[in-house]
């Protein structure tokens, strides 16, 4: 069985105080909630990061990790954190190629498959994003998009590797605007992924690596989408902000 996992990536939001707010307001808001093996991980900011991860009021099934890392073990990078700083801290997971990075921050697959390297060598776990753009879906391009991803930042990994992937596929239309993939094209789109890691791998493997979807899940769109076969749960931007809406898709899991 794919462990199913709701995530919160906070993205650059909150302070401090506010960020301490919301985790205490989560855990309050599922404490009577049986997670029944499913996970569920917040991604605040750098600066947040540990503040979250040791807040007494933090509910301990709540998991707190990092949104980005710099492929390099340390040097002269100013600006910039290592993997071993996050697991120096506790943090056991970290959100790589996010759109937003790809975009704002010109990263591309070259340069996330160092940051992949980096944070399994580190023994981190990676929540790893992709997905297309509107108008490569136009074109008719995406499974050739996702499909180049997926191969040229993590198909040089061994199986065992992969035991430390998340997948997460977030098509970049779909990201803060509102407009959600419908479940049937978050199902075919998540199929498709398992087969290209069957091809590339084995069917066990394909089967074994839990895949969120991202892009505008809501309190009243999660359940629907998360119904879906191979939709292994949800990665939340906006609405991970809202306690309430938060706790209201994590009970979307089954
Ligand atoms: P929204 O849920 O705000 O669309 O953001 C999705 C996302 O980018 C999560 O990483």
């Amino acid at each position: 069985m794919r462990t199913k996992i709701v995530a919160g990536n906070w993205k650059m939001n909150l302070t401090r105080d506010e960020s301490l707010q919301l985790v205490a307001d989560i855990g309050g808001e599922i404490q009577n909630h049986d997670l029944n093996g499913n996970r569920v991980m917040v991604f605040p900011p750098f600066i947040n990061v540990g503040y979250v991860m040791d807040s007494g009021n933090r509910n301990q099934q709540i998991e707190v990790g990092a949104q980005n890392l710099h492929q390099a073990e340390s040097g002269a990078y100013t600006g910039e954190v290592a993997a071993s700083m996050l697991t120096n801290i506790g943090v056991n997971s970290v959100i790589l190629g996010h759109s937003e990075r790809r975009e704002y921050f010109h990263e591309d697959d070259d340069l996330l498959k160092e940051k992949v390297d980096a944070a399994l060598k580190n023994g981190l776990e990676v929540v790893f994003c992709f997905g297309e753009k509107l108008f490569e879906r136009q074109a008719g391009n995406h499974f050739a998009i996702v499909e180049q991803q997926l191969k040229k930042a993590l198909f040089h990994l061994s199986e065992k590797d992969w035991e430390k992937i998340i997948l997460a596929y977030e098509p970049v239309w779909a990201i803060g605007t509102g407009m959600t993939a419908t479940p049937e094209q978050a199902q075919e789109m998540h199929a498709f992924i398992r087969k290209t890691l069957t091809k590339g791998y084995s069917e066990k493997l394909a089967e074994s690596i839990s895949i969120l979807y991202g892009g505008s899940v809501k309190p009243n769109n999660a359940e629907e989408i998360f119904g879906k076969t191979d939709v292994d749960g949800g990665l939340i931007g906006g609405a991970s902000l809202k306690a309430a809406d938060f706790a209201a898709i994590i009970k979307a899991l089954s």
